[in-house]
This record gives C-alpha cells, structure tokens and sequence, in this order.
C-alpha cells in the first residue's frame, strides 16, 4: 500500500501521478508541468543534450522522493539506446515513503523499471552490468559530503526553499561544490535570487532553463556552458542590493 499516512497521491496535468506531503505540505513536483515531464524537461533533458556521449555518467539525485528524476533518467537511456555507465547516487530520508514504492501507481512509461523500482525500494541498491543506483536512507547534508569531484550531474530537486531551507544555503552549495565536478551541471525548479545567490556565491555560473512546455528553471556550472542563456547574476544583485542567499 503507498504509504498514505503522510502523502497523498495526486493526479497531474501530464496524467502522472505525484504525491502531495502532509508533514511538508508540498507536492513533490508542479502538478501543473506533470510529475514525469517536469524530471524530463527540468532535468534529464537538460542535462543529457551535453553529458549522454559520456562513457560514463555519475549523477546526484536530491533527493530520490518517488524517485522520477532517477527513473526518468533510466527512460532517456532506453529510448535513446544509451550504452554509457549510469552511477546514480541519491539520498532520503523517509525511509517508509521508499519502502512504499513497490505500490506507487507509477506512469507506464517506467512499467519496464518494475524490477528496479522494486530492489530499489527494497533493497535501496540496484546494479546490473551498466547501471548502479544506490538510495542512502538518511541525511542529504552528511552524504554529500562524502564525495569529492564526483558527480557529472546534480539534480537539486528537494522540496522548496522556503519548506526546507537546510538544502539550499550557502554552506549547502559549498558541499555540493565539492562534490560536483568542474564540467559538471546543476539542475534545479528553484528560480528564486536567494538560491541562485547561494550558487553564485560558490562560484556557479548561472543559467536560464527555458521551454515553451514549463515554467523557468536554473542550471548552473562551475564551467561555461554553450547550450544556455545566462543569467546575468551582477545586474541581478544591483537591482536587488537587499537580497540574500539562506545560511545554515
Ligand atoms: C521534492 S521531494 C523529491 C522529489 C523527487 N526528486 C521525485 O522525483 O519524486 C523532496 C524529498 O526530500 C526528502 N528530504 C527532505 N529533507 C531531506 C534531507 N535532509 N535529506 C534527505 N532527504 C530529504 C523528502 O523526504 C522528500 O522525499
């Protein structure tokens, strides 16, 4: 049974299902962009037009909730033929939510996963000869900082800064730095100044995620990217001098 003392399923606009959080009062993804559409268009896409010829792809998944960025990213590979390694190492802190997944009414497009969601929700680890997946029951902040220069991609996707400001300071970003490799992108639903601050600050560049299909997101990267717009973060500031990034 999904576990319906803290969440409640919700049915969004793309036709899949998200969850809503009584103890966060949020949902886990815009039910107006659809819980499958939004990991794929402010996430998995975004970052797979520069990372897919990789031969290997290590990913930061914060935070694995139902666990549709990590899914959806297992759908771009099969679709698209991917033959790349796939790492994906994804934190949670609610355990019963992921032992509840076996019973999440997931879109059909994951129907082949079912084995994975099911080890995953078990076992928290799933591998195979070219996927390893490993969800750490626990704190994001103390796992994060177990990895240094690691991850081609962070998929910042924690509930929103405002719920839970711990996953978006300073300091926060300052792990995240670490972690992240100097070519790697950041992917996140977050527009607003104090989290972009919060990047920026740790030397981020900062960038537009854009599309017809959803509202405005953010990439950011510690190197130049081609494929987006910047933001231009030093008129940003001028126009509003009293903003400030969170601080732990
Ligand atoms: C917005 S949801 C994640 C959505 C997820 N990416 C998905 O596709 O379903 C945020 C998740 O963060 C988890 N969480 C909150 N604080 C956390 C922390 N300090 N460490 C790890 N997980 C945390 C919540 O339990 C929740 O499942």
């Amino acid at each position: 049974m999904f576990n319906s003392e803290l969440h409640t399923m919700t049915l969004s606009e793309d036709g899949s299902y998200t969850a809503y959080s009584k103890e966060y009062e949020e949902h886990y993804h815009s039910t107006k962009d659809g819980a499958l559409h939004e990991s794929l268009v402010k996430h998995v896409l975004t970052v797979m037009q520069v990372k897919e010829k990789q031969d290997e792809i290590v990913i930061l998944d914060i935070c694995y909730g139902l666990g549709f960025n990590t899914l959806a990213t297992l759908l771009y590979f099969k679709e698209n033929n991917l033959t790349s390694k796939l790492r994906i190492y994804s934190p949670e802190l609610d355990e019963d939510l992921v032992k509840s997944l076996q019973s999440f009414s997931y879109p059909k497009e994951f129907e082949s996963f079912k084995e994975i969601i099911d080890d995953i929700s078990e076992y928290g680890i799933y591998q195979d000869e070219q996927i390893y997946i490993e969800v750490y029951l626990g704190d994001a902040r103390e796992y994060v900082k177990k990895f240094v220069h690691k991850f081609d991609i962070v998929y910042q996707d924690a509930f929103s800064p405002s719920t839970n400001p711990m996953l978006w300071t300073k300091e926060y970003f300052k792990d995240i730095k670490r972690s992240i490799k100097d070519d790697g992108i950041l992917t996140t639903y977050s527009i607003s100044l104090a989290t972009r601050l919060a990047l920026y600050e740790n030397d981020f560049n900062i960038y537009l995620n854009i599309g017809e299909s959803y509202r405005d997101a953010t990439v950011a990267s510690l190197s130049c990217l081609e494929n987006f717009k910047t933001v231009d973060m030093p008129h940003k500031i001028a126009c509003n001098p009293d903003a400030k990034s969170l601080r732990d």
